[in-house]
């Protein structure tokens, strides 16, 4: 036989070397291992159940995929580049040891079903390890709003200084955030909780196989209904990949404001040192290298999510080969978030608020304007003719290089009679922040109720 193959019976050559070592794909699909043997287990059961394997047939492939596992988790198995992916390289070694019984396996399937449940046993799998990271860090934050629940922060646009902001406000921003990014892997999860296998190659097949045998057995929600769809789906893939990346985004937002945050020019933020690093040329540094790579890192999220889209476009139904180039980009960015998601949380934990060096510069920027227009649009004044007023007051208040809550009264009666010695009740960041009163505003008692919230439904302990 020129070709010993699964798939050599009609090759009369046998496969070049190159061609080998160019089309195997168990370098990386290895990690599926234990993917590929609870689908084949379970599949082995269900054929004994229809009556395609004997009861003990079925024992002893159960037995030696068992072993099978075993051996590769205690890194006594060999792999190959011959036997292609991780798949073959499963059933060659339960053919070595059961011969015409091990051969009875890859009934009723083929491997285009075979590698697409894998793909989403581990998908699903990682979804959860990634939803369990991000109630991690939401916990870090919430953990951190009773510490700095008086502590007010200044809040930006276009990174100016714009309005004061509750630091706990700041650090609930971020949960809501990774809560949206919790429902939708929850969402991508249930499209993804569906069988795949028994589509066979691409048209089902005529033995009598059970499918929802299968898929209660792997604990999937359904079966897919079309083999010829499921073949050729990936879906699953770009909608982890895509929710992945967005998470990535979300922390190198949240990165990007540490970062500005912790230099000496901000210095609202003492990084903790074992997340830092030093300078090999200037002895004075502490550098925020875990933050940058968080950033940093996030391109190549970005890039993975890119080339998935680009690897699907254009693909005819049903199965093609360009499919085995699913699992590296998207492996690299469970890899990459999952590892700055472990970082983080940390990080948020350690990290210290400069409380005084806030403190000093809060009253600088006239966070207390927008307050103070308002208290002026509850007299009466429209809205356009109080941003003019307010407006001119700011201006004296810069030309004099003062706090507007330094203006004299004759300076604000001058601008407007409405205004009286009440505007003090409002001005400075203290009374402007309080000032606050609509719902999801950084108003304490909403913040508090908001914080009461989060703990609860993150089971926080003390909500
Ligand atoms: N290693 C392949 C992949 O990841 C498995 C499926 C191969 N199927 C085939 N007909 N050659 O896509």
């Amino acid at each position: 036989m020129a070709s010993d193959k699964a798939w050599g019976g009609v090759f009369s050559e046998a496969t070049d070397r190159r061609v080998e070592e160019f089309t195997e794909s168990v370098s990386f699909d290895r990690r599926l291992y234990a993917h590929d043997i609870a689908g084949s287990t379970a599949h082995a059961r269900m054929l004994a159940k229809v009556g395609l394997l004997s009861p003990d047939e079925c024992q002893q492939i159960e037995q030696s995929l068992e072993q099978i596992r075993q051996k590769i988790e205690q890194g006594s198995f060999q792999f190959s580049a011959e036997l292609e992916d991780i798949h073959m390289h499963i059933e060659r070694a339960l053919i070595d040891r059961l011969g015409d019984t091990g051969r009875k396996l890859h009934t009723g399937r083929s491997r285009n079903d075979q590698v697409s449940t894998d793909m989403r046993l581990w998908v699903r799998e990682s979804i959860d390890r990634i939803d369990c990271r991000l109630a991690d860090l939401q916990r870090a934050f919430v953990a951190r709003c009773d510490a700095d629940a008086d502590c007010i922060l200044p809040g930006y646009t276009h990174m100016q200084r714009a309005q004061p902001v509750l630091a706990a406000h700041y650090w609930l921003a971020y949960c809501e955030k990774l809560h949206r990014d919790r429902s939708r892997l929850a969402d991508c999860r249930r499209r993804t909780n569906v069988l795949s296998l028994g589509a066979a190659a691409l048209a089902g097949t005529s033995l009598p196989i059970d499918r929802d045998e299968v898929a209660r057995q792997l604990g999937f929600d359904g079966v897919a209904a079309n083999s010829l769809d499921v073949s050729s789906d990936r879906d699953f893939v770009l909608e982890f990949a895509f929710a992945l990346a967005v998470i990535a985004e979300h922390l190198s937002t949240w990165a990007e404001e540490w970062i500005l945050w912790s230099t000496w020019d901000f210095s609202f933020l003492k990084l903790p040192q074992a997340f830092c690093t030093g300078s090999s040329i200037m002895p004075q540094k502490v550098n925020p290298d875990v933050l940058e790579l968080i950033r940093g890192k996030t391109a190549r999220v970005i890039g993975n999510l890119q080339a998935l889209l680009v690897l699907v476009k254009g693909l005819p139904l049903a199965y093609n080969r360009d499919l085995q180039e699913d699992k590296q980009p998207l492996f690299d960015s469970f890899d990459t978030v999952e590892a700055s998601l472990a970082l983080a949380a940390p990080l948020v934990a350690g990290t210290e608020l400069n409380r005084p060096a806030v403190a000093e510069r809060l009253e600088r920027g006239h966070l207390d304007a927008t307050a103070l227009m308002e208290h002026l649009i509850r007299r009466g004044i429209p809205q356009r003719t109080a941003h003019g007023l307010i407006g001119r007051l700011v201006r004296t208040a810069l030309d004099r290089n003062v706090r507007l809550a330094d203006l004299s009264l004759d300076d604000f009666r001058e601008v407007h009679s409405e205004l009286d010695e009440s505007v003090y009740e409002v001005l400075g960041v203290e009374n402007a922040g309080k000032a606050m009163s609509s719902y999801g505003s950084t108003a304490p008692w909403a913040v508090a109720k908001q914080i009461a919230h989060w703990k609860d439904l993150l089971e926080c302990g003390d909500a």
